[in-house]
């Protein structure tokens, strides 16, 4: 292995800066030539590449996005489009790939390997979390800490008001997000995708605090709860209840900013563990920390097996 090529794919997480400077600096460190792939699998079909030196990589480990940009690759989605990855990796001589991204894109990533024989490592980063196989994702911990900021602040106002609030955070399909802030802040009910929507309980709880004079109430939604969006849940429950509430949708504030030492941390081991893999020619495989420990497994256990919440913390935002 003389050269490999690296890239930032889906939507991007605090951190992915920081794994790109390692997964460069490793690879030169090794006698590797590294080279970046801009707009994620987009960039792999037009051949938008850039050799990366060590000084292209400085004064990154704490900027939020990604210098490489990110995209989500209708075209990699087809045969022609990986075709035309494979032929532009071969046609430059790289000989492996790391890409930095979600489940969605190890898929695409062991597709290419599969039917053109590229080696490829996944490295997971997501704000979501959810990728087996990692107990946690690059991006993760800083998203948690920027909701968990701004609903402190709902909070403030929400007591001064004796407002109940519906706070949506990130996560399409998965409630990590949502589980740890809303235990972290304290909400009053967390509403995830994992779990089944009781409505008519948490209107309950509500009107019960409310009676007891505890007036600021907080409700903690993953955007793909099966109930609806935050608004879709504040109409149900007036149409319930006659409560009447505020809406904040987080939103894409959650993937900015620059990340904290935990994501920055991990994204250097990983970024590291990952060239590591491709030279010791482990396959087409994902890189993770679990307790503590790098590990490396298949990239297809990434979206075939499903990380599980933690089940402490499906308690604990019972229990209030
Ligand atoms: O990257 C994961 C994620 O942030 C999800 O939590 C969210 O549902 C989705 O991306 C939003 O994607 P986009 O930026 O493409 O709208």
């Amino acid at each position: 292995m003389r050269k490999i090529a690296v890239l930032t794919s889906g939507g991007d997480s605090p951190g992915m800066n920081a794994c790109i400077r390692a997964t460069v600096r490793r690879a030169l460190n090794r006698g590797l030539s590294a080279i970046g792939v801009r707009k994620g699998f987009d960039g792999l079909i037009d051949g938008d590449f850039i050799e990366l030196e060590s000084q292209n990589v400085s004064n990154i480990i704490q900027r939020g996005g990604t210098i490489l940009h990110s995209a989500r690759s209708e075209r990699f989605l087809t045969p022609e489009g990986r075709s035309a990855a494979a032929a532009n990796l071969r046609n430059d001589n790289i000989d492996g790939l790391v890409v930095i991204g979600g489940d969605g894109s190890f898929r695409g990533a062991d597709r290419l390997s599969e039917e053109h024989g590229i080696a490829v490592v996944g490295v997971p980063a997501t704000i979501d979390n959810d990728i087996w196989g990692t107990d946690l994702t690059i991006g993760f911990c800083t998203a948690v800490n920027t909701a968990l900021e701004a609903i402190d602040k709902v909070r403030d106002t929400a007591a001064a008001h004796d407002r109940l609030f519906i706070v949506e955070v990130m996560g399409r399909s998965a409630g990590f997000i949502a589980l740890e802030v809303g235990v972290g802040s304290g909400a009053e009910a967390v509403l995830i995708p994992e779990t089944p929507t009781d409505l008519d309980a948490i209107v309950r709880k509500v009107r019960k605090r409310i009676s007891m004079g505890r007036s600021s109430n907080i409700l903690v939604v993953a955007e793909g709860d099966e109930a609806g969006n935050a608004f879709e849940i504040a109409a149900k429950i007036e149409k319930i209840s006659g409560l009447k509430s505020r809406v904040t949708v987080l939103g894409h504030v959650q993937r900015g900013g620059s990340p904290e030492s935990i994501d920055r941390v991990l994204a250097s081991k990983l970024g590291w563990a990952a060239v590591d893999a491709l030279v010791d020619g482990a396959g087409s495989c994902m890189v993770g920390e679990i307790n503590g420990e790098i590990v490396i497994h298949p990239l297809s256990d990434a979206w075939t097996k499903k990380k599980k919440l933690d089940p402490l913390l499906l308690v604990l935002s019972e229990t209030r």
